[in-house]
């Protein structure tokens, strides 16, 4: 069996990922991510994960989400523009000509936060992974709708790069096992799988592993059980884009965004010890987070 070469992150390695500003940076040299997001019942997933990407630096935000929630969208974040799907309560195949269109001239794309797991929107994520040339993160039920067939993963091989952000059940629905193999087996399962998808895989947990494509991995020292309350991946979903969105490559971003989520955390828990802090205020101490690395 081959040994797995390991890193644990630390604030000197990761703080040489984030990007560099310049005085002439604007809105549209930091970076244009889209965030599909958000059904009936679930827009707070969505808010979520879009207030984290801002937090996070992203220059331009663009949401889409079904009609049934566009307005409640609108006003939960006002920086993003939402663009609205017609149909149901949650995303199915008519997303797909707004999501090719908001994407001509982003540089990330993230998807899942709150999505639903409307079968109708399978084909959707096919024809992303087909043709989305810049980085693509999946996240929650767009994992979910991928467990049913894991196959469409194959469509990206040779394409941009793909980023998951599967926790220990969305993993188990992937490898088609039970939450205890994969918590039995963390880092190996991690690793495996992301040589043989191809992903930059992000299993997450009490140490979350971030698996490269090539066999490395990393593991993460900081956040705490704080974090275990709804909506904190979410939190992480939108960090991640708006890294991608940056120019941050892929790997980097994944581990950017899974040290700082914790740092903020870990933050917040010196005043609220290890619970009732919520997703929300890990979102806004991610800027600090940022900060106490520079
Ligand atoms: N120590 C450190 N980090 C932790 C700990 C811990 N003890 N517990 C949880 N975390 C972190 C995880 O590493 C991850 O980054 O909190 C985050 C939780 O993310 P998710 O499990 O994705 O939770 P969330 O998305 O908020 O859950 C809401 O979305 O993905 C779906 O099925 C999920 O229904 C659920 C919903
Ligand atoms: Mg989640």
């Amino acid at each position: 069996q081959e040994e797995v070469s390991t890193f644990v992150l630390t604030d000197d390695e990761v703080k040489t990922f984030l990007p560099v500003r310049t005085l002439q940076g604007h809105k549209g040299t930091h970076g244009k991510g889209v965030l599909v997001a958000g059904s009936t019942g679930m827009t707070g997933a969505a808010i979520l994960a879009g207030r984290s990407a801002l937090r996070s630096g992203i220059g331009l935000l663009q949401i889409v989400t079904p009609r049934s929630i566009a307005s409640q969208m609108d006003l939960g974040i006002t920086e993003a523009t939402i663009w609205s799907v017609e149909g149901e309560n949650t995303l199915g195949n008519q997303a797909w000509p707004v999501i090719s269109e908001k994407c001509r001239t982003a540089q990330a794309l993230a998807i899942g936060p709150g999505l639903g797991q409307n079968t109708d929107f399978i084909p959707v994520l096919e024809e992303v992974l087909r043709t989305i040339e810049f980085p693509v993160l999946l996240d929650a039920d767009a994992l979910n709708l991928v467990a049913q067939g894991p196959e469409i993963l194959g469509w990206r091989q040779g394409r941009g790069s793909l980023i998951m952000t599967p926790h220990p059940g969305e993993m188990a629905r992937l490898c088609d096992c039970s939450v205890q193999e994969i918590e039995n087996n963390r880092l190996e399962i991690a690793v495996t799988k992301a040589v043989e998808w191809g992903v930059v895989l992000v299993l997450k947990g009490a140490v979350t592993v971030i698996a490269s494509p090539d066999g490395r991995a990393f593991l993460n020292p900081t956040g705490n059980p704080g974090l275990g309350t709804g909506g904190t991946g979410d939190v992480l979903t939108g960090s991640i884009l708006a890294w991608l969105a940056q120019g941050v490559p892929p790997l980097e971003a994944a581990c950017l965004g899974v040290y700082l989520h914790g740092k903020a955390a870990d933050e917040l828990a010196r005043d609220f010890g290890w619970s009732g802090f919520t997703a929300t205020e890990v979102a806004d101490q991610l800027v600090k987070a940022r900060r106490s690395l520079e």
